[in-house]
């Protein structure tokens, strides 16, 4: 096997994705699918090198990264004056003129800044005062789709100034219009459909699908619909080396790459209301020649008489319900699953850890992930098909 080369070449660059935590090895594995080089995981974070091409095809491509950010500049400092100082050091007309728009977010892991407000504030003071010496007018500051959004990392007194290729959230899919009352982020939702190891094939099924997510991301993943196939624009289409050619021969490509295989991909609700949105979202999203659902009691339904497959759940994790009633809806959840769903491999994401207990089945796997502020723990049960007894896995 050739040797990996770690120099950079011409015309290539570092860049750092950003997604979830838990999601970073599959983030690495998608990253190493589309051609980057120097694959590191970080925490919440892969760095990786690769050209303008890579930079359109991670956000055109990538399901489990928020962001797609090129670090452009490190510097040091430990209060506000240094932090101006170093921002203001960078010649900001390698990119934006005085006429553009800019946005700035911040994020810090720091003793000397914890105002992530602030440290916005002060960078964009840096740049527009920049502007205003040298030309007499400044960029204004716009929050949706400015010519440049930067964003800012101080971790300890180490600041990183990156600029943000993807512009809105890679999340932000745009299939998507109504949600139910507790949606899966779509970047979450399709890692926990890469960690599950869904052979894309089998019969998917999700029987609590709320608004429909974890539905829309198996069924683009298995009919390989890039996930930025909906978005209006990125980021990187605002900037100044733009190449509407570059860009076009990706997007083709990948189109070119959309399936049409069939796969059984079922979800159902208890709310017909809720289904309702699900339903609406999995036409915008196109897929509604794949996904078929049905509004529907999970303690009272029946999975297809023939076969198995996988089935995923993102139940209520309780937060407004009382004990008991928690305990009670995990154990028939369990029950469910056993009695009939043999055969079938689950997956489960809950933040309530005495749901957890009262499913009563052996996880064969647990993984920690985060639903928003929620630490959670996605589990395996592996239902064998025949004993409907637990088996010790592992
Ligand atoms: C946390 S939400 C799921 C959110 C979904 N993953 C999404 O992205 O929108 C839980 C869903 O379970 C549904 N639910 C609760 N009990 C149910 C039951 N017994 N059978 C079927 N669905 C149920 C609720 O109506 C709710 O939509």
């Amino acid at each position: 096997m050739a040797e990996e080369n770690n120099e950079i070449q011409p015309g290539e660059f570092r860049m750092v994705a950003k997604t979830m935590p838990g999601l970073e090895a599959e983030l690495a594995r998608e990253l190493v699918k589309i051609g980057a080089r120097n694959v590191e995981e970080h925490r919440r974070a892969v760095s990786f090198v690769g050209d303008k091409g890579t930079m359109y095809k991670a956000n055109y491509l990538l399901r489990t990264a928020l962001r797609v950010l090129m670090p452009v500049e490190q510097f040091e400092a430990s209060n506000e004056q240094e932090l101006y100082d170093g921002i203001r050091r960078i010649d900001w007309e390698q990119w934006m003129g005085p006429d553009d728009t800019l946005a700035v977010d911040a994020t810090a892991n720091s003793e000397f800044f914890d105002h992530t407000f602030y440290l916005a504030q002060k960078t964009k003071d840096a740049i527009v005062d920049q502007f205003r010496d040298k030309h007499g007018r400044r960029p204004s500051v716009e929050k949706f789709s400015p010519t440049l959004r930067i964003n800012i990392h101080v971790n300890e007194a180490s600041v990183t100034v990156s600029l943000d290729s993807s512009g809105d959230s890679l999340h932000k899919r745009g299939y998507r219009e109504d949600t139910g009352r507790a949606p899966l982020n779509e970047v979450l939702a399709a890692g926990m459909i890469a960690l599950s190891g869904w052979n894309k094939r089998s019969r998917f099924i999700d029987p609590m699908c709320g608004s429909g997510t974890l539905l829309i991301e198996a069924a683009l993943l298995a009919t390989n619909v890039p996930a930025g196939w909906f978005r209006e624009s990125f980021g990187f289409q605002r900037w100044r080396d733009y190449e509407p050619e570059l860009w076009e021969k990706i997007t083709e490509g990948a189109i070119s790459r959309i399936n049409n295989e069939t796969v059984e991909i079922l979800g159902s609700d208890v709310s017909y209301n809720v289904l309702r949105k699900a339903r609406e979202n999995i036409k915008l999203a196109k897929v509604d020649d794949i996904v078929k659902t049905a509004c529907q009691d999970f303690f009272d339904s029946e999975p297809p008489s023939q076969g198995a497959g996988l089935v995923m759940l993102n139940p209520p994790y309780g937060e407004r319900m009382a004990q008991d009633d928690v305990a009670a809806l995990y154990k028939q959840i369990g029950d469910t699953l056993k009695k009939k769903y043999s055969g079938y491999q689950a997956w489960m994401i809950t933040s309530n850890p005495d749901g957890l207990k009262a499913v009563g089945l052996r996880p064969s796997r647990k993984i920690a992930l985060w639903n928003g502020p929620l630490e959670c723990r996605f589990v395996r049960y592996d239902l064998y098909e025949g004993t409907k007894k637990i088996h010790k896995l592992r």
